[in-house]
């Protein structure tokens, strides 16, 4: 190894150590004990971070605090912030790109392995569901996809993924301060306007899945006048609720690692939990819903998610089981 790359892997295991502390501070001396460094090379390192964009402010008698990360989603942003042994361990980070599903698919088809991710400053023709097309402010908001290869879920169970990946976007958002639920199946919503959706893809035969996509698109930073002005009303980012940006290396982070916890809960121990996790976080159970699905309108209550993933609509007919389609809310719950 070289010593320029040494130095840049030790950066960034002070960098990972500081991110994991979050708003503590941590003294030299633990960090020179944990990574066996000198406390004179601990210095030289939070002073090549602090070169690079981080905000490290030294608190009298306490050590370092990580106070601000740059807002850039690069691997050397990213990779320190992560908790994970798999997803987001190989990055692809591009300033622009088509889509970021599509290159993971591409990747995923030249053997790219379970966890990797693909992560894009902008996207010139992201996709949403249904051809529709999937637009954000390059630069504000955070657009990714993780490339997954289930060891052992047989095809039919894979939508189970979208449910997976909605509970960890959800979940990041409510720790950045956003009041987030989930909209049946993959919308993220806060006050009833849509802040995440997800786009799931994949390759597969009857008895195997290849690979998964699951991409993401999260409004971080956009402000009002990003959205084009036909969804103005319908759309808010994590800025417009909270008021104050957010950084989204650390969002993404949060993003990626809630995603893995709750992928392997899945892995180990099946739907139940999930579904549970994701009846809490609901916004459609309980509400006045019409889904539109192959030309036809079902109009009913949102009774539940079936054991697997389906959404259960008590119609004036009986309970129609609804496994793909668009969920429009009528009223809200009393
Ligand atoms: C939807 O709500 O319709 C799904 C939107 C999914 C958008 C994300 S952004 C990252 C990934 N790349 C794409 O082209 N689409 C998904």
């Amino acid at each position: 190894m070289t010593p320029e790359l040494a130095a840049s892997e030790s950066a960034e295991q002070v960098l990972a150590f500081l991110a994991e502390a979050g708003d503590d501070a941590v003294s030299g001396e633990a960090i020179s004990d944990k990574l066996g460094l000198t406390r004179a090379a601990v210095w030289k390192h939070v002073e090549a971070l602090r070169g690079q964009g981080y905000r490290i402010d030294a608190v009298a008698t306490r050590g370092y605090r990580l106070v601000a990360v740059p807002d850039r989603l690069r691997a050397l942003e990213l990779r320190p912030l992560l908790n994970t042994h798999d997803v987001g361990q190989v990055l692809h980070c591009f300033e622009s790109i088509g889509s970021t599903n599509d290159q993971a698919k591409a990747l995923a088809d030249d053997g790219a392995g379970h966890g990797e991710v693909v992560v894009a400053e902008r996207q010139t023709d992201g996709r949403g569901r249904r051809g529709r097309s999937w637009v954000m402010a390059p630069g504000r908001n955070v657009a990714f996809s993780v490339i997954l290869r289930p060891a052992s879920l047989p095809t039919s169970r894979a939508p189970e993924l979208t449910l997976v990946a909605s509970l960890a976007v959800c979940d990041a958002l409510r720790r950045a301060g956003v009041e987030a639920g989930i909209k049946w199946p993959n919308d993220i919503l806060v006050h009833g306007r849509k802040i995440a959706g997800i786009l799931t893809e994949l390759a597969a035969e009857p008895d195997q899945v290849h690979w998964v996509v699951v991409g993401v698109g999260v409004n971080v930073n956009a402000r009002s006048e990003d959205f084009p002005p036909e969804l103005r009303d319908q759309a808010t980012s994590v800025l417009l609720e909270r008021g104050q940006p957010a950084p989204r290396a650390l969002f993404l982070a949060a993003c990626l690692t809630l995603f893995e916890e709750w992928y392997d809960r899945h892995a180990e121990e099946g739907f139940d939990p999930i579904r549970e996790a994701w009846t809490a976080r609901s916004v459609t159970l309980g509400r006045e819903v019409v889904v539109t699905l192959d030309g036809r309108e079902v109009v009913g209550q949102a009774e539940a998610l079936d054991p697997s993933g389906a959404l259960l609509v008590r119609t004036a007919a009986g309970v129609e089981r609804i496994t793909s389609g668009d969920v429009a809310l009528l009223r809200p719950r009393c």
